[in-house]
């Protein structure tokens, strides 16, 4: 488990597999993929989980958690969705699928747990992600923890008929500052006193 300020980072559950039904059929899939809205029925959320546990089995490096609140609700999952031990690159995804909680620094409380575990646990070298040009959240909280905007694909999402570019941001371990040091700058902590 990883304790962070405003959020801690547990194994995925049981519980939380039932909420992956609530969580991929609300709109935080429509900001996760870019503008797909997705329905899906609790048949297909089975099947994907059995395939994602094979996929692991055969030796897919990845590592999901839920988020939780501090009084233990569980908001959404971050993880590592992709790690390639050779390159020693490990792309990272989120998800907060209650929206209640959203642009309130728990997705940013989030990310620097695991991008403290990928850098001083995991050793890679580098953290990425990619994102629709639409999802302000995450182009503000790339600003906030210090990711480099590296790449840009033009007119490659489509949402509700407007084209949006896909934006890769990365963070090379030499330019971490450390959790600590950005918790401070933040002010996670004073956010969490004010909960
Ligand atoms: C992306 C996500 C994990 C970020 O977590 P979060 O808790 O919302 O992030 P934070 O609150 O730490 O940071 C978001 C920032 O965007 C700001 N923000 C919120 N709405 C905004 C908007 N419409 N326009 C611009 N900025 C906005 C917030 O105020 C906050 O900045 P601040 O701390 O300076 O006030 C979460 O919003 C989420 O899960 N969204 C839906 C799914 C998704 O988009 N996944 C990411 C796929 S790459």
């Amino acid at each position: 488990m990883l304790y962070g300020v405003l959020v801690d980072l547990v194994p995925v559950s049981r519980q939380a597999r039932e909420l992956d039904h609530k969580w991929t059929n609300n709109e935080s899939s429509f900001w996760a993929s870019g503008g797909e809205w997705r329905f899906v029925t609790r048949a297909q959320i089975a099947a994907r989980q059995a395939r994602r546990a094979e996929e692991r089995e055969q030796g897919d490096l990845g590592v999901g958690f839920e988020i939780h609140t501090k009084d233990g609700r569980p908001i959404g999952w971050m993880g590592i969705n992709w790690l390639n031990p050779t390159h020693r690159l490990a792309m990272l995804g989120a998800k907060i699928g209650e929206p209640e909680y959203w642009g309130g620094g728990y997705g940013t409380d989030a990310l620097l747990l695991l991008v403290e575990y990928a850098f001083d646990w995991l050793d890679v070298r580098k953290v990425w992600l990619a994102t629709s040009s639409m999802n302000a959240r995450v182009i503000r909280q790339m600003a906030k923890v210090g990711f480099t905007l590296e790449g840009r694909q033009r007119q490659a999402t489509l949402a509700e008929g407007v084209w949006h570019d896909w934006l890769v941001y990365g963070m090379l371990r030499e330019e971490w500052p450390g959790r600590e040091a950005l918790v401070e700058r933040l002010g996670l902590r004073e956010r969490a006193q004010t909960l």
